[in-house]
């Protein structure tokens, strides 16, 4: 299993499919739906197996240069609950740090609250409901400075 940033077409095609299965297709969302206007912005990661095929995906973006938000979670059915999430959500969040952004948010589903929850995340407010059915959530964490001072040798 290796974490890794898509680089060639096809890991976009496929971190996109994955991201469309998840999140949009069982709610009959059409392909293209599963995007936005910030994807060439962002920084996308996934986990995939030794075949370099996506089982996990997750995208952050800054809304700010204090601020940083987090969307498009999604772990294949089959992997869930065995720590691909917090692999990506990990590496989103060091990425973000490496940045100086103070701040990190997200509309978590409802179903995901609990896992944002043990990664330190705490809900702020009700935010919409998606496609009419899907409860969210928005929910912040704050992130300490990363400093990367030289080492001192003793
Ligand atoms: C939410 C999601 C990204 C989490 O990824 P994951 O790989 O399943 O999560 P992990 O295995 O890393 O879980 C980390 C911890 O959170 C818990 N957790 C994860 N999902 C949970 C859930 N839905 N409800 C309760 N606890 C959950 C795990 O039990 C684990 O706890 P532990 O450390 O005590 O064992 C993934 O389950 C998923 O894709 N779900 C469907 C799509 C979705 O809801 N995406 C989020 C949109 S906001």
């Amino acid at each position: 299993m290796i974490i890794t940033e898509p680089s060639s077409q096809n890991d976009f095609e496929l971190y996109y499919n994955l991201r469309w299965r998840i999140l949009r297709k069982p709610w009959n969302q059409p392909k293209g739906s599963e995007k936005d206007e910030l994807e060439v912005k962002s920084i996308h990661v996934m986990v995939c197996n030794e075949d370099r095929i996506p089982i996990g995906v997750g995208r952050a973006h800054f809304n700010s240069n204090e601020e940083a938000q987090i969307r498009y979670m999604a772990v294949e059915d089959e992997w869930q609950g065995k720590g691909i999430g917090s692999m990506i959500l990990s590496y989103l969040e060091e990425k973000i740090k490496e940045r100086g952004a103070k701040n990190i948010i997200l509309n978590a589903r409802d179903l995901a609250i609990k896992f944002y929850e043990k990664h330190g995340y705490e809900i702020v407010k009700e935010a919409h409901t998606l496609f009419d059915v899907i409860p969210h959530y928005k929910m912040t964490k704050k992130i300490a400075a990363t400093l990367n001072l030289p080492k001192r040798k003793v």
